[in-house]
């Protein structure tokens, strides 16, 4: 008999928001229906509780902040786990537990977790709805932060259910804050499990289930991101034959119309949503950049073998610090209204700031914390990981084809890691194998998107926390992946984090990223020149455009010379690194490094690529 208490007649889905309801024992359950008028209800509901703060209308309209618990800023990487039955289908990247024992954990846990609080049912699409690459998720949280958040950032609502039908599949996202209220206990602003070894960011790859207990910040409890588009549909791409990746999408509109779409990896605050929007300098008049997505990419081959890709969300949860009218215009134009800032800081006349925001910082702020700040209390008024959540639609440069259900061609794959030292700016891989060695075999520097992370570390495909099988078989599936391509995408690594003798970045970055796109969309169409290095094709300093910045041949040399002794170092560690996977690690690795060993053997000791008739100068 139909359930009519439900608005939907998926009889899967009724019987496990049922048996949820059972296991947690909240006060009431609501389905949320994604409206403007729930979104107004539940925001001010978070201002009646204290963890938001309406912005001042003239300012910033129908905008809040949110400040988390300062326990509750960012992903716990050392309390994410991947449950597969065999260890080994986890791999040596992931933390691992019996998906048995895990359940027993989880259901402890969840007994009774929302007790005195709301369970928000919240059906949603990643995806354009509909589309033949999206995916449903059902997520049940007790926080009103993700269900605003979630509409921002997904097709979230009452369509979804209606896309759904009655036997339609979805992907369950069990979620809770894990603070029940006892009867007469009054609530705290942001409820959250204090003890960072009590929260669980689970994942079921088997039965492409989430669990997530403990947390209410970004990718922890909004389990459509990081969860379900990257961990879950990882092991699904794997499954199905295509790859959910950690991946900015953009277009690149030269002046005569020539579009390329390229995807571009990068760890996370490496700077992905700086380059999907990103403004070319004035030089480059008449290129149009055109923004896909800012975070994650859906890749498929097509029965032809094009490859085509969607962005799966419909908002940027993007870093606030650093984030200005310079580094990010279009950032900038996309949170003027409909946004939820998390962790910044608040200003005398009700809008937000955060460090980098403007060159002089106000006389006096709230900060992060709600503790009154001024410039010389010695502390961050925004914290590092703040971030804006925005739709998508409201970029200035939003690519009018981001909601192609077919999704746009690709071209070409960007890997791009935060290094101080010896990477240079820009090269080529030699081929689709030798590309996905570069990908696989990226480091980076830390950042405080995740909570914990100190050193530098390989992040494959920056796809390190997010992986939801053995990262060896990932390898596996990347190689198989292009080989069947028509015309596998070409394949870069990029690093605008190179540091000087002082300590300063030698490439200005940002907006002048704009000229080693030129250079690889001109690689992409077979017209751009580059020399071979033993790492792969090089630019010298003529076969960039340089016009309108003063960037000499020298200090070129400085930013892409490559260290014989640097280079061979880099080798070994891939060694080590490669050791942990056993005989999974794809044989074509092993003989991309030994390859790579033997160029390095031969080239000068410090080198990098100058005069036209050169083919390896060394530089002092
Ligand atoms: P997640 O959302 O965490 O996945 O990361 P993201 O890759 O989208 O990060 P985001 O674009 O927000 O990265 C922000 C950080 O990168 C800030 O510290 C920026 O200052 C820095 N950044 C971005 N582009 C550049 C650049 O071209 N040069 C330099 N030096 N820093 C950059
Ligand atoms: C990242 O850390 O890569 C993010 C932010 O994009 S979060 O959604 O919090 O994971
Ligand atoms: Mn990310």
């Amino acid at each position: 008999m139909a359930d009519t208490s439900k608005p939907t007649t998926n009889t899967k889905l009724a019987t496990w928001v049922d048996e949820m309801t059972a296991l947690c024992k909240p006060d009431e359950v609501v389905w949320a229906d994604g409206s403007q008028e729930e979104y107004d209800r539940l925001c001010q509901l978070m201002v009646d509780g204290g963890a938001y703060v309406r912005l001042n209308p003239e300012k910033r309209p129908n905008s809040y902040l949110a400040r988390s618990h300062p326990s509750d800023v960012g992903r716990v990487e050392d309390r994410t786990f991947i449950c597969s039955t065999n260890k080994e289908d986890a791999g040596p990247t992931n933390n691992w537990a019996p998906p048995d024992e895990m359940r027993r954990t989880l259901t402890g846990l969840f007994d009774g977790c929302m007790r005195g609080r709301t369970m928000y049912v919240i059906p949603f699409s990643m995806g354009p709805l509909g589309s033949p690459i999206a995916k449903i998720g059902i997520q049940i949280t007790d926080s009103a932060y993700v269900v605003t958040n979630m509409r921002i950032m997904t097709r979230m609502g009452k369509a979804v259910l209606d896309t759904l039908g009655e036997d339609g599949f979805f992907i369950p996202c069990m979620h809770s804050v894990g603070a029940p209220l006892e009867p007469g206990q009054t609530d705290v602003a942001w409820p959250c499990e204090a003890d960072i070894n009590r929260k669980y960011i689970v994942h079921f790859p088997q039965t492409y289930e989430i669990w997530s207990y403990g947390s209410g910040y970004g990718g922890n409890a909004l389990l459509g991101k990081k969860c379900l588009a990257l961990r879950i549909a990882s092991v699904m791409a794997r499954d199905e034959g295509w790859l959910a990746e950690h991946m900015l999408i953009m277009g690149l509109e030269a002046p005569d119309g020539e579009r390329t779409y390229l995807g571009a990896a990068f760890p996370s605050a490496c700077g992905k949503t700086n380059l999907a929007m990103l403004v070319p300098p004035d030089a480059f008049d008449g290129w149009q950049v055109r923004t896909v997505g800012d975070d994650i990419a859906w890749i498929k081959r097509l029965p032809d073998g094009e490859i085509r890709a969607i962005n799966p969300e419909a908002g940027f949860f993007g870093v606030a610090p650093g984030t200005n009218e310079k580094t990010n215009p279009n950032a900038m134009a996309t949170i003027t209204a409909n946004c939820i800032f998390t962790n910044t800081a608040l200003t005398d006349d009700g809008d937000v700031w955060w460090e980098g925001m403007t060159e002089e910082p106000p006389a006096h702020l709230i900060d992060w914390k709600g503790l009154d700040w001024t410039p010389d209390c010695g502390r961050p008024a925004a914290h590092p990981n703040a971030r804006f959540t925005a739709p998508a639609h409201q970029c200035p440069s939003i690519d009018p084809e981001w909601e192609n259900p077919d999704g746009v061609p690709i071209s070409a794959f960007v890997f791009g890691g935060r290094m101080s030292q010896d990477m240079p700016l820009v090269y080529q891989a030699f081929n689709w194998g030798h590309g996905v060695y570069l990908g696989a075999t990226m480091g980076s520097e830390a950042t405080a998107a995740a909570i914990g992370q100190t050193a530098t570390r390989r992040d494959p495909m920056a796809m390190l926390p997010f992986c939801g099988y053995n990262m060896a078989d990932y390898f596996t599936h990347w190689l198989n992946f292009g080989r069947l391509a028509a015309n596998p995408p070409r394949i870069f690594r990029v690093n605008w984090f190179r540091k000087d003798e002082n300590g300063k970045f030698i490439w200005p970055g940002f907006g002048e990223n704009m000229r080693v796109l030129k250079w690889v969309v001109d690689r992409v169409h077979g017209r751009g020149y580059a020399v071979e290095s033993p790492i792969g094709w090089m630019p010298r300093h003529e076969d960039m455009d340089w016009e309108g910045l003063d960037f000499p041949a020298d200090k070129f040399y400085e930013l892409m010379a490559v260290g014989r002794a640097a280079g061979t170092s880099e080798a070994h560690a891939h060694e080590a690194q490669f050791d942990k996977f056993f005989d999974r690690l794809p044989k074509e690795f092993i003989f991309e490094r030994e390859l790579l060993r033997s160029r390095l053997w031969r080239s000068p000791e410090r080198w990098a690529l100058a005069h036209e008739d050169t083919v390896r100068q060394p530089v002092s």
